[in-house]
């Protein structure tokens, strides 16, 4: 590949991906609904623009999926390529030191919600692209672009799409880059991910909110009952006592554990620079590995309720909303920890509270194998790069769509261009722009090795093989 086009083209390059960074595609907030819609069609000039002959908004009952295909090139090998355009609320808005919907450039990085999850990520791939077709005159190997709107708000329009047509998987690889290094200098790739239960759980104790002195003492408190129910799921200790939760869990296996106890890793330069608390929590026998990639979790997300304005109100509040989830690992499914969350809650539950759990969205976890001969690609493209191949990791993070691209048997590489510190999800997201500008190297190269060595990796024999597992 031609490396000069990155040193060519980076002041456009910044100001496309700014550009498509303004856009705040908020998939969980209607109020953004037109906003999202427009990051998907910012994708569909662009793909038009990278000469794909087919470009599609999919719709559905939600945000559309972008799909495109680009030239037939004969006799190479099809790579199909999943991002995500949506993005995560950017709240607490006052704790971004510039606004997250105007990308602004710090320090070599580039500041804004979406940064590195996922749209910096989705326009290093199409920027690898449009490297490859400029050095060489023509693509060298077949891609689709699948691209959804819904992807950090739990929506079905990918699912249906897939489930429908399986047959838009059926690709040499499935690459997939949403997802990080491991620490600066060492890429990654990951052997499985978490999944996700995500639910509400809202209680109502009276018909409206009552004055705390007239009826303070006898009045039941919905808040301190919806308290009193969340605090009973989970010990200080960081035991989730939702019964049978941990039943099905199956352990990392021993190979595993010895490569993760190989890992650089400082405990306590995590704590300070990445966890930012005091103190490490959770189930202490266990490797902070195992507790983020190996184990359930139980968080409570936010609790609605009563009076937050400033100031006092004396109030007894009648109804109290709480969202939280359970991050699942291999061996539980979404739908049962579903179940086991309800029931746990209703057994908590006193008579005299109106208490309801309601499945806002889930996923299942997933392993991936990684023997395939495409993740040796990948890992040369990596080295002649960067200088060094992947390392094999797990994510505590969870891609709910990842078990359906692997539907027609393909190998789904997850892998990334982030770091662990660019704070996804938090304030203040943000992209080293020197692993943005390396990653069109490195995926630009794994392009062009993939359509040299990427079609023999299929199967001779046509057989499937079991690309993802769930549980
Ligand atoms: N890119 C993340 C997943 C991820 C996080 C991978 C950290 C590797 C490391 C993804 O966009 C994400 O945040 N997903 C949501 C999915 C959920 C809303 C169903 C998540 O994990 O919270
Ligand atoms: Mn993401």
């Amino acid at each position: 590949m031609d490396t000069s086009f990155v040193d060519r083209e980076q002041p456009r390059l910044l100001q496309e991906l700014s550009d498509f960074l303004s856009i705040p595609s908020v998939s969980t907030l209607p109020a953004h609904g037109v906003d999202t819609r427009r990051a998907a069609d910012w994708l569909r000039a662009e793909l038009t623009r990278l000469g794909c002959p087919v470009v599609d908004l999919i719709e559905g009952d939600g945000h559309p999926v972008v799909w495109a295909e680009g030239p037939v090139v004969p006799g190479r090998p099809t790579l199909l390529i999943y991002g995500h355009y949506d993005v995560q609320p950017p709240d607490p808005l006052e704790e971004w030191d510039t606004p997250p919907f105007t990308p602004t450039v710090r320090d070599g990085k580039l500041f804004a919600r979406g940064a590195a999850d996922d749209k910096g990520q989705v326009f290093c791939l199409l920027k690898a692209y449009e490297a490859v077709v400029d050095a060489n005159g023509q693509p060298p190997l077949n891609v689709r672009f699948i691209f959804e709107g819904e992807e950090e708000c739990g929506g079905r329009v990918v699912f249906d799409l897939l489930r429908a047509e399986p047959e838009r998987t059926r690709a040499d690889a499935v690459l997939v880059c949403d997802s990080s290094f491991y620490a600066p200098g060492w890429p990654a790739v990951y052997t499985a991910l978490r999944g996700l239960c995500y639910a509400e759980i809202s209680v109502r104790t009276l018909q409206r909110d009552l004055h705390s002195g007239s009826y303070g003492g006898v009045a039941p408190n919905a808040l301190e009952t919806l308290v009193r129910i969340l605090s009973r799921l989970k010990s200080a200790d960081g035991e989730i006592r939702i019964p049978k939760v941990y039943k099905s869990v199956e352990e990392p296996t021993k190979r595993e554990l010895k490569a993760w106890r190989k890992l650089p890793f400082d405990e306590d330069a995590f704590l300070r620079e990445e966890v930012t608390g005091k103190a490490l929590t959770g189930l202490e026998d266990h490797s902070v590995f195992e507790r983020v990639w190996a184990l359930p979790t139980f968080e409570i997300h936010g609790i609605r309720g009563g009076f937050v304005g400033d100031g006092a109100k004396t109030v007894i509040p009648a109804h109290a909303v709480a969202k939280v989830s359970l991050r699942l690992v291999p061996g539980q499914r979404y739908e049962k920890v579903g179940r086991q969350l309800e029931r746990a809650v209703s057994d908590l539950a006193p008579d005299w509270a109106d208490v309801k759990v309601t499945l806002l969205h889930g996923g299942d976890p997933v392993q991936i194998p990684v023997e395939h001969p495409a993740f040796a690609i990948l890992d040369d493209a990596f080295e002649e790069v960067v200088g060094r191949r992947t390392v094999s990791i797990r994510s505590g993070g969870s891609i709910p769509i990842i078990p359906e691209l692997g539907l027609a048997g393909a190998p789904v590489i997850l892998t990334g261009i982030g770091l662990p510190d660019d704070g996804l999800h938090s304030p203040n997201e943000k992209l080293d722009l020197a692993q943005l500008w390396s990653g069109i190297r490195v995926f630009g190269r794994f392009f062009e090795l993939f359509a040299e060595r990427g079609g023999s990796a299929r199967a001779e024999d046509g057989s499937e093989r079991e690309a993802v597992e769930t549980v």
